[in-house]
Protein backbone atom coordinates (compact mmCIF):
# COMPACT_ATOMS: atom_id res chain seq x y z
CA UNK A 1 0.00 0.00 0.00
CA UNK A 2 1.07 3.53 -0.78
CA UNK A 3 1.17 5.72 2.23
CA UNK A 4 -0.66 8.92 1.89
CA UNK A 5 1.36 11.97 1.13
CA UNK A 6 1.76 14.11 4.61
CA UNK A 7 -0.73 16.60 4.82
CA UNK A 8 1.12 20.43 4.54
CA UNK A 9 -0.12 22.20 7.35
CA UNK A 10 -1.56 25.77 5.86
CA UNK A 11 -0.15 27.77 8.42
CA UNK A 12 3.57 26.62 7.93
CA UNK A 13 5.23 29.65 7.02
CA UNK A 14 8.47 30.26 4.36
CA UNK A 15 11.15 31.93 6.69
CA UNK A 16 10.91 36.13 5.93
CA UNK A 17 7.23 35.16 4.69
CA UNK A 18 5.35 38.93 4.90
CA UNK A 19 3.22 39.33 7.83
CA UNK A 20 0.46 41.25 5.75
CA UNK A 21 0.14 40.87 1.99
CA UNK A 22 -1.84 43.08 -0.15
CA UNK A 23 -2.47 43.37 -3.69
CA UNK A 24 -5.11 45.62 -5.72
CA UNK A 25 -7.44 46.46 -2.88
CA UNK A 26 -10.40 47.98 -3.83
CA UNK A 27 -12.88 48.61 -1.03
CA UNK A 28 -16.39 49.85 -1.69
CA UNK A 29 -19.02 50.89 0.97
CA UNK A 30 -22.86 51.33 0.64
CA UNK A 31 -24.72 54.21 2.50
CA UNK A 32 -27.92 54.90 2.34
CA UNK A 33 -27.31 58.88 2.18
CA UNK A 34 -24.36 58.72 0.24
CA UNK A 35 -25.12 55.39 -2.26
CA UNK A 36 -21.49 53.71 -3.32
CA UNK A 37 -18.94 55.10 -1.28
CA UNK A 38 -15.66 54.07 -2.99
CA UNK A 39 -13.26 54.44 0.35
CA UNK A 40 -10.08 52.45 -0.98
CA UNK A 41 -8.53 52.19 -4.24
CA UNK A 42 -5.84 49.80 -5.64
CA UNK A 43 -3.78 49.76 -2.50
CA UNK A 44 -0.50 47.80 -2.90
CA UNK A 45 1.56 47.38 0.14
CA UNK A 46 3.93 44.55 2.09
CA UNK A 47 4.22 44.37 5.78
CA UNK A 48 7.92 42.39 6.26
CA UNK A 49 7.45 40.22 9.54
CA UNK A 50 8.92 42.21 12.46
CA UNK A 51 8.45 45.24 10.43
CA UNK A 52 7.04 48.78 12.35
CA UNK A 53 4.93 50.10 9.62
CA UNK A 54 2.70 53.52 10.45
CA UNK A 55 -0.23 54.64 8.17
CA UNK A 56 -0.39 58.54 8.01
CA UNK A 57 -3.51 60.09 5.68
CA UNK A 58 -6.36 62.70 5.82
CA UNK A 59 -9.53 62.69 7.80
CA UNK A 60 -11.86 60.40 6.13
CA UNK A 61 -8.91 58.39 3.77
CA UNK A 62 -9.86 55.22 4.73
CA UNK A 63 -7.35 54.12 7.23
CA UNK A 64 -9.90 52.61 9.81
CA UNK A 65 -11.23 50.80 6.56
CA UNK A 66 -7.72 49.64 6.00
CA UNK A 67 -7.15 48.25 9.35
CA UNK A 68 -10.51 46.75 9.97
CA UNK A 69 -10.14 44.65 6.68
CA UNK A 70 -6.97 43.72 7.93
CA UNK A 71 -8.97 42.75 11.53
CA UNK A 72 -11.53 40.61 9.35
CA UNK A 73 -14.00 42.94 10.82
CA UNK A 74 -14.94 44.22 7.31
CA UNK A 75 -15.11 42.41 4.03
CA UNK A 76 -12.80 43.62 1.23
CA UNK A 77 -14.37 44.13 -2.14
CA UNK A 78 -11.70 43.74 -4.62
CA UNK A 79 -7.82 42.27 -4.46
CA UNK A 80 -6.08 39.83 -2.03
CA UNK A 81 -5.60 40.41 1.77
CA UNK A 82 -3.39 38.05 3.37
CA UNK A 83 -2.22 37.87 7.30
CA UNK A 84 0.27 34.98 7.65
CA UNK A 85 -0.44 33.84 4.37
CA UNK A 86 -4.21 33.30 5.26
CA UNK A 87 -7.55 35.09 4.88
CA UNK A 88 -7.58 38.00 8.02
CA UNK A 89 -10.19 36.04 9.44
CA UNK A 90 -8.75 32.98 9.83
CA UNK A 91 -5.54 34.89 11.37
CA UNK A 92 -7.53 36.09 14.42
CA UNK A 93 -5.59 34.60 17.47
CA UNK A 94 -2.43 36.24 15.53
CA UNK A 95 -3.71 39.78 16.36
CA UNK A 96 -3.89 42.56 18.88
CA UNK A 97 -6.41 44.82 18.19
CA UNK A 98 -6.31 48.91 19.57
CA UNK A 99 -9.14 50.73 18.35
CA UNK A 100 -9.90 54.39 17.97
CA UNK A 101 -12.19 54.40 21.05
CA UNK A 102 -11.10 52.14 24.10
CA UNK A 103 -14.52 50.19 23.56
CA UNK A 104 -14.09 48.35 27.07
CA UNK A 105 -16.77 46.82 28.78
CA UNK A 106 -18.07 48.94 31.81
CA UNK A 107 -19.59 46.03 33.47
CA UNK A 108 -15.53 44.85 34.01
CA UNK A 109 -12.59 46.24 36.09
CA UNK A 110 -9.56 47.58 34.05
CA UNK A 111 -8.04 44.15 35.27
CA UNK A 112 -10.83 42.19 33.52
CA UNK A 113 -11.01 44.16 30.70
CA UNK A 114 -7.12 43.35 29.93
CA UNK A 115 -7.93 39.13 30.94
CA UNK A 116 -11.01 39.26 28.13
CA UNK A 117 -8.74 37.25 25.73
CA UNK A 118 -7.42 34.91 27.76
CA UNK A 119 -11.39 34.05 28.64
CA UNK A 120 -12.24 34.07 25.08
CA UNK A 121 -8.95 32.20 24.12
CA UNK A 122 -8.69 30.05 26.64
CA UNK A 123 -5.59 31.08 28.20
CA UNK A 124 -4.02 29.49 31.35
CA UNK A 125 -5.57 31.46 34.66
CA UNK A 126 -2.88 32.27 36.90
CA UNK A 127 0.09 33.01 33.49
CA UNK A 128 -2.37 35.04 32.32
CA UNK A 129 -3.03 37.51 35.68
CA UNK A 130 0.71 37.51 35.89
CA UNK A 131 1.10 39.10 32.31
CA UNK A 132 -1.91 41.39 33.11
CA UNK A 133 -0.33 42.59 36.16
CA UNK A 134 2.58 43.39 34.57
CA UNK A 135 1.27 45.13 31.46
CA UNK A 136 -0.93 47.33 33.91
CA UNK A 137 2.65 48.44 35.56
CA UNK A 138 4.32 49.11 32.39
CA UNK A 139 0.91 51.42 31.41
CA UNK A 140 0.93 53.25 34.80
CA UNK A 141 -2.75 51.38 35.61
CA UNK A 142 -1.56 49.01 38.05
CA UNK A 143 -3.29 50.79 41.55
CA UNK A 144 -6.41 51.03 38.78
CA UNK A 145 -6.03 47.65 38.53
CA UNK A 146 -10.07 47.18 40.27
CA UNK A 147 -11.31 50.20 38.75
CA UNK A 148 -14.10 50.38 36.17
CA UNK A 149 -13.44 52.13 33.23
CA UNK A 150 -16.12 54.71 34.29
CA UNK A 151 -13.83 55.77 37.23
CA UNK A 152 -10.86 56.75 34.07
CA UNK A 153 -9.85 59.59 32.09
CA UNK A 154 -10.19 58.83 28.32
CA UNK A 155 -6.59 58.03 28.59
CA UNK A 156 -6.06 55.86 31.20
CA UNK A 157 -8.93 54.05 29.37
CA UNK A 158 -7.02 53.67 26.27
CA UNK A 159 -4.29 52.81 28.11
CA UNK A 160 -6.22 49.54 29.45
CA UNK A 161 -7.31 48.51 25.51
CA UNK A 162 -3.85 48.56 24.80
CA UNK A 163 -2.81 46.15 27.81
CA UNK A 164 -5.83 43.74 26.52
CA UNK A 165 -4.45 43.99 22.84
CA UNK A 166 -1.30 42.90 24.77
CA UNK A 167 -2.23 39.99 27.22
CA UNK A 168 -2.31 36.68 24.58
CA UNK A 169 1.03 38.20 23.16
CA UNK A 170 0.28 38.79 19.69
CA UNK A 171 2.71 38.35 16.89
CA UNK A 172 0.88 41.33 14.54
CA UNK A 173 -0.56 44.61 16.49
CA UNK A 174 -2.82 46.45 14.53
CA UNK A 175 -3.38 49.80 16.24
CA UNK A 176 -5.86 52.75 14.90
CA UNK A 177 -4.73 55.70 16.37
CA UNK A 178 -4.23 54.32 20.06
CA UNK A 179 -2.59 57.39 21.25
CA UNK A 180 -4.67 60.67 19.78
CA UNK A 181 -6.95 60.81 22.99
CA UNK A 182 -3.19 60.90 25.54
CA UNK A 183 -1.56 64.10 26.52
CA UNK A 184 1.36 64.89 24.91
CA UNK A 185 3.74 63.22 28.07
CA UNK A 186 2.08 60.30 28.32
CA UNK A 187 2.09 60.07 24.59
CA UNK A 188 5.67 59.80 24.50
CA UNK A 189 6.02 57.48 27.20
CA UNK A 190 3.37 55.29 25.05
CA UNK A 191 5.82 55.65 22.21
CA UNK A 192 9.01 54.57 23.84
CA UNK A 193 7.32 51.54 25.44
CA UNK A 194 5.83 50.97 22.35
CA UNK A 195 8.92 50.49 20.69
CA UNK A 196 10.57 48.84 23.75
CA UNK A 197 7.88 45.98 23.35
CA UNK A 198 8.50 46.10 19.66
CA UNK A 199 12.44 45.59 20.27
CA UNK A 200 11.98 42.87 22.56
CA UNK A 201 9.07 40.66 20.96
CA UNK A 202 9.70 40.98 17.42
CA UNK A 203 6.11 42.01 17.10
CA UNK A 204 5.06 43.05 13.43
CA UNK A 205 3.13 46.69 14.39
CA UNK A 206 0.69 48.31 11.71
CA UNK A 207 -0.15 51.54 13.67
CA UNK A 208 -2.44 54.14 12.60
CA UNK A 209 -1.67 57.80 13.68
CA UNK A 210 -2.60 61.39 12.32
CA UNK A 211 0.75 63.05 14.36
CA UNK A 212 3.41 62.66 11.53
CA UNK A 213 6.27 63.20 14.12
CA UNK A 214 4.92 60.09 15.80
CA UNK A 215 5.05 58.10 12.23
CA UNK A 216 8.47 58.96 11.92
CA UNK A 217 9.58 57.86 15.75
CA UNK A 218 8.16 54.95 15.29
CA UNK A 219 8.37 53.43 11.94
CA UNK A 220 10.97 51.50 9.59
CA UNK A 221 8.54 52.68 7.03
CA UNK A 222 5.49 55.65 6.59
CA UNK A 223 2.66 54.85 3.99
CA UNK A 224 1.02 58.04 3.19
CA UNK A 225 -2.11 58.07 2.10
CA UNK A 226 -4.41 60.61 -0.37
CA UNK A 227 -7.51 61.59 0.49
CA UNK A 228 -10.53 59.31 -0.04
CA UNK A 229 -10.73 57.54 -2.06
CA UNK A 230 -7.52 56.71 -0.20
CA UNK A 231 -4.45 55.43 -1.79
CA UNK A 232 -1.06 54.73 -1.08
CA UNK A 233 1.01 58.27 -2.69
CA UNK A 234 4.36 57.23 -1.08
CA UNK A 235 6.55 54.99 1.29
CA UNK A 236 9.16 56.75 3.18
CA UNK A 237 11.86 54.56 4.79
CA UNK A 238 13.06 55.78 8.07
CA UNK A 239 16.73 55.71 8.66
CA UNK A 240 16.88 56.74 11.75
CA UNK A 241 18.87 54.03 14.09
CA UNK A 242 17.40 52.31 17.22
CA UNK A 243 16.34 52.52 19.97
CA UNK A 244 15.34 55.80 19.33
CA UNK A 245 14.72 57.91 22.14
CA UNK A 246 13.31 61.83 22.46
CA UNK A 247 16.43 63.42 21.11
CA UNK A 248 15.78 61.24 17.55
CA UNK A 249 13.12 64.20 16.98
CA UNK A 250 15.87 67.07 17.07
CA UNK A 251 18.56 64.59 14.41
CA UNK A 252 18.21 66.16 11.06
CA UNK A 253 16.93 62.69 9.11
CA UNK A 254 13.87 63.01 11.24
CA UNK A 255 13.04 66.80 10.73
CA UNK A 256 13.23 66.24 6.93
CA UNK A 257 10.94 63.56 6.92
CA UNK A 258 8.29 65.05 8.64
CA UNK A 259 8.68 68.11 6.10
CA UNK A 260 8.61 65.88 3.37
CA UNK A 261 5.23 64.00 4.38
CA UNK A 262 3.91 67.54 5.37
CA UNK A 263 5.11 68.94 2.19
CA UNK A 264 2.79 65.65 0.63
CA UNK A 265 -0.05 66.77 2.03
CA UNK A 266 0.51 70.49 1.54
CA UNK A 267 0.90 71.73 5.13
CA UNK A 268 3.41 74.70 5.29
CA UNK A 269 4.23 74.61 1.66
CA UNK A 270 1.93 77.42 1.04
CA UNK A 271 4.99 80.21 2.49
CA UNK A 272 7.68 78.59 -0.05
CA UNK A 273 8.08 79.62 -3.73
CA UNK A 274 6.10 77.51 -5.97
CA UNK A 275 8.00 74.72 -7.69
CA UNK A 276 6.52 72.99 -10.75
N1 LIG B 1 -19.83 51.48 7.48
C1 LIG B 1 -19.69 52.44 6.57
N2 LIG B 1 -20.66 52.70 5.66
C2 LIG B 1 -20.52 53.66 4.73
N3 LIG B 1 -19.43 54.44 4.61
C3 LIG B 1 -18.42 54.25 5.50
C4 LIG B 1 -18.52 53.26 6.53
N4 LIG B 1 -17.36 53.30 7.25
C5 LIG B 1 -16.62 54.29 6.71
N5 LIG B 1 -17.25 54.86 5.66
C6 LIG B 1 -16.73 55.94 4.81
O1 LIG B 1 -15.50 55.52 4.26
C7 LIG B 1 -14.55 56.57 4.27
C8 LIG B 1 -13.32 56.16 5.04
O2 LIG B 1 -13.63 56.05 6.41
P1 LIG B 1 -12.55 55.66 7.50
O3 LIG B 1 -11.94 54.37 7.11
O4 LIG B 1 -13.19 55.72 8.84
O5 LIG B 1 -11.47 56.83 7.33
P2 LIG B 1 -10.31 57.35 8.30
O6 LIG B 1 -10.09 56.34 9.36
O7 LIG B 1 -9.12 57.56 7.41
O8 LIG B 1 -10.76 58.66 8.88
C9 LIG B 1 -15.26 57.78 4.88
O9 LIG B 1 -15.71 58.59 3.85
C10 LIG B 1 -16.40 57.16 5.64
O10 LIG B 1 -17.50 58.04 5.69
MG1 LIG C 1 -10.12 56.43 11.40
Amino acid sequence: MIAAPKPTRVDAQPPGAPAIQVQGLVKTYRSQREGTVRALEEIDFTVADGEFICIVGPSGCGKSTLLKILAGIVPHSVGTVLVRGKAPRDADNRLGLVFQAPVLLPWRTVLQNTLLPAQVLGLDRAASQARAHELLRMVGLEQFAASYPSELSGGMQQRCSITRALLHDPSILLMDEPFGALDAMTRDTMNLELQRIWRESGKTIFLITHSIPEAVFLADRVLVMSPRPGRIIEEIRIDLPRPRDLDTMSEPVFAEAVRHIRRLFGIGAQDRPHVD
